[in-house]
């Protein structure tokens, strides 16, 4: 297989997400201030990559591809209303999206916030109203989407780790028992990312060796920052990934293991892919805000220094972070391995999140 074979593939499956995206737009009946902002950011030109993530993994699983198309368009609004929320000005305000101004520097922040609250209900409406010509999606399947999309969306996923990416900007956690608090919280609701997530981290030695120091433990987050490993501070920082990034990547997998028949072999296997890539594409992401081009980006570079955001390269450096990144996507890969020559796309696609330049 090429790599420009698995470049006109995604292409295609990006011509599809959009044309299912601008049908769901034309049939909205919205004050038109709201739809042009919806519209404005939706159909600005991302990657696409979670829509992609959902047809992929419902295509290794055997699944029919329209089936996965209502799940793939609700992943694609609720992370849009994730960027133009994270760009407000409370958050890390930011003044260029997708190569563009941002929502509230076109709209202003009223018109921004409404836009990204009308697309993470849409969201849902999108995988509730789905039907198939066929009928053979039943209402147990819908509710199950439903579910993933929440919790990879909620507090136990991405809207918890902006507030703990929030709370550890300028190196100060400043209210440590708070994160603690949160991160025991995921773990009593089931969520993986929660402190299972913490131990998996700290048993695959997240940094083993970081500046002399290897971490054996999961770190008392109550410690005195300043006292805090760089290890300890690294099992942090992978939490706050894996929440704010991690945990909609890897419900786009779920989603599309969802929208098929998968066993539970391959929902496991997808998961534990998505939770990899997931981390490997927001350490990618960090690594790109220091090295990447803002023009290629479509988004201002040098911002997480600007803000003192908690980020691999500003804790372990360039290459460390890039040998991570690079280490948990061929862990990715293993984990799909057993699905074979089925599983090429997500492998290539695995490669593609980090080894991206916008
Ligand atoms: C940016 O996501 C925000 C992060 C979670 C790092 P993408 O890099 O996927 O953004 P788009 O969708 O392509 O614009
Ligand atoms: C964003 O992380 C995560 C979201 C949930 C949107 P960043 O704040 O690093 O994303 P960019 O760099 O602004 O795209
Ligand atoms: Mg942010
Ligand atoms: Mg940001
Ligand atoms: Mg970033």
């Amino acid at each position: 297989m090429t790599n420009s074979a698995f470049k006109v593939h995604l292409q295609e499956m990006r011509t599809v997400i959009e044309a299912a995206l601008v049908e769901t737009l034309d049939r909205s009946e919205w004050p038109n201030a709201l739809k042009s902002a919806v519209e404005y950011s939706l159909m600005a030109g991302g990657k696409r990559l979670r829509p992609v993530l959902v047809l992929l993994a419902n295509e290794v699983c055997g699944g029919r591809q329209e089936d996965a198309i209502p799940a793939a368009c609700a992943i694609e609004m609720v992370h849009t209303y994730s960027l133009i929320h994270d760009d407000l000005p409370s958050m890390d305000d930011d003044d260029f999206r997708r190569g563009r101004l941002t929502s509230h520097k076109v709209f202003g922040e009223a018109l921004a916030i409404l836009a990204g609250d009308c697309l993470l209900t849409l969201a849902f409406e999108t995988i509730a109203t789905q039907i198939t010509g066929a009928g053979e999606i039943n209402g147990l399947q819908i509710a199950e989407q439903l579910r993933i999309l929440a919790s990879a969306a909620g507090g136990s996923g991405m809207v918890g780790g902006q507030v703990l990416d929030l709370e550890a900007e300028r190196g100060a956690f400043v209210n440590l028992e708070n994160a603690e608090m949160h991160i025991q919280h995921a773990e009593k609701h089931g969520c993986e990312s929660g402190a299972a997530a913490v131990q998996k981290a700290v048993d695959s030695a997240d940094f083993p060796n970081v500046h002399g120091e290897t971490s054996t433990s999961i770190p008392d987050f109550r410690q005195n920052n300043s006292n805090r490993t760089t290890a300890s501070r690294v099992v942090l920082l992978s939490q706050i990934h894996r929440m704010k990034t991690g945990a909609l990547i890897a419900g786009a997998l779920e989603l599309g293991a969802a929208t098929s028949s998968a066993d539970a072999d391959s929902r496991n296997r997808l998961q534990h892919f998505g939770h990899c890539i997931g981390l490997a594409f927001q350490i990618a992401d960090d690594l790109l805000d220091v090295t990447g081009d803002q023009t290629k980006l479509g988004k201002k570079s040098g911002r997480d220094a600007d803000l003192g955001k908690l980020t691999y390269p500003g804790l372990l450096g360039i290459e460390s972070s890039r040998a991570k990144a690079e280490q948990l996507v061929q862990e990715a890969c293993d984990a799909v391995a057993d699905f074979g020559d089925r599983s090429r796309w997500l492998r290539e696609l695995a490669r593609f999140m980090v080894e991206r330049d916008h």
